[in-house]
């Protein structure tokens, strides 16, 4: 049940919205509540082609900070606004601009596919972008006969590597701090418990999980094929937001989620800054806002608009 207070802000919210012409684009890591108030709820590649197709003057990005980024490199002309500007992410983090400009200079004929999950200084000093669920078909894009240095995810670099067959795919060392640190012990476990169970898991997790899985794939991959497939248990190896959409959209299957070590959730700690508050607060403000400078954004658009076209 929605508070009073929580009534209010919604109330708010939605006036603020219409006011600003805003529209309100969330990830599936959202809380409940802010992806029940948003006009779409995706992942990482629908919200990036959202984001190009939509009229009004202000997207206000329920996710991380990276994904808003994507939004504005894409909508220059407009207002992007982020509810907590801290919503950071590990693999962001884990990947400085400078590195890759060095590796650019020293291999100027290597192809560089960078995930989503990047800075906009990293995007464009790139060829492509890919996200977690066009990975494998952008890799595929590319020449077999280039080298590709894959960043910054570890994992989902590996998955790709394997997917293709790719030998020479060159890995960055970028990790999730939410699916790397699930284990296949920790996964077996669950399976013990659950012995009907399917696995459905996000390519950040490690491999040996991977191998443990019915299905790989993005979030709203992760939905859609759990919605689809007849069986009514599933170990769900990526964050619990992903349960929102599958409740409403299989409500009589059962879904389980895998406890992480450092948290007892299965949450991703930036996500989840964002807030009801925060977001009736950036509507009203127009900030934390996205500014990027302009050669940066008309650089980084290319490799996005590269993954954007292809199908
Ligand atoms: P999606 O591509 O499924 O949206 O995943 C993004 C992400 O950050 C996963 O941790
Ligand atoms: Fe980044 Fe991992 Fe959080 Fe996704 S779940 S936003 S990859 S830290």
């Amino acid at each position: 049940m929605v508070s009073a207070t929580a009534a209010g802000i919604v109330e708010e919210i939605l006036s603020l919205k219409r006011e600003r012409r805003a529209i309100l684009l969330a990830h599936h890591y959202q809380e409940p509540d802010i992806q029940d108030l948003a006009d779409a709820v995706g992942d990482s590649l629908e919200l990036a082609r959202k984001a190009r197709e939509f009229e009004g003057n202000v997207i206000a990005f329920c996710g991380v900070w990276f994904m808003a980024e994507t939004a504005k490199i894409l909508n220059p002309e407009r207002i992007v606004v982020v509810p907590d500007a801290e919503a950071s992410c590990s693999l962001v983090e884990s990947c400085p601009v400078e590195p890759i400009r060095a590796y650019r200079r020293r291999h100027p004929d290597h192809v560089i596919v960078s995930y989503i999950n990047t800075s906009a200084a990293v995007k464009a000093e790139s060829d492509i972008i890919c996200t977690s669920r066009n990975a494998v078909n952008v890799v595929r894009s590319i020449p077999p006969d280039k080298t590709i240095l894959f960043l910054p995810d570890s994992n989902l670099g590996h998955y790709a590597r394997r997917e293709t067959g790719r030998e020479n795919l060159k890995i960055w060392q970028g990790l999730c701090i939410v699916h790397a640190t699930w284990t296949a012990r920790r996964l077996q476990r669950a399976l013990a418990e659950h012995p009907e169970a399917i696995v459905a898991a996000h390519p950040e997790c490690p491999r040996d999980v991977l191998a443990l899985a019915g299905f790989v794939g993005s979030t709203s991959a992760i939905i859609e094929w759990c919605v689809r497939h007849p069986g009514r248990e599933f170990v769900i190896m990526t964050e619990s937001g992903v349960s929102h959409s599958l409740e409403r959209l299989a409500p009589g299957k059962r879904f389980f989620f895998i406890p992480n070590e450092n948290c007892n959730c299965s949450e991703c700690p930036h996500m989840k800054r964002n807030t009801l508050e925060k977001l009736r607060d950036c509507l009203r403000d127009l900030a934390p806002r996205v500014e990027l400078p302009e050669d940066v954004m008309t650089r980084a658009r290319r490799p996005i608009e590269r993954m954007l076209a292809l199908r």
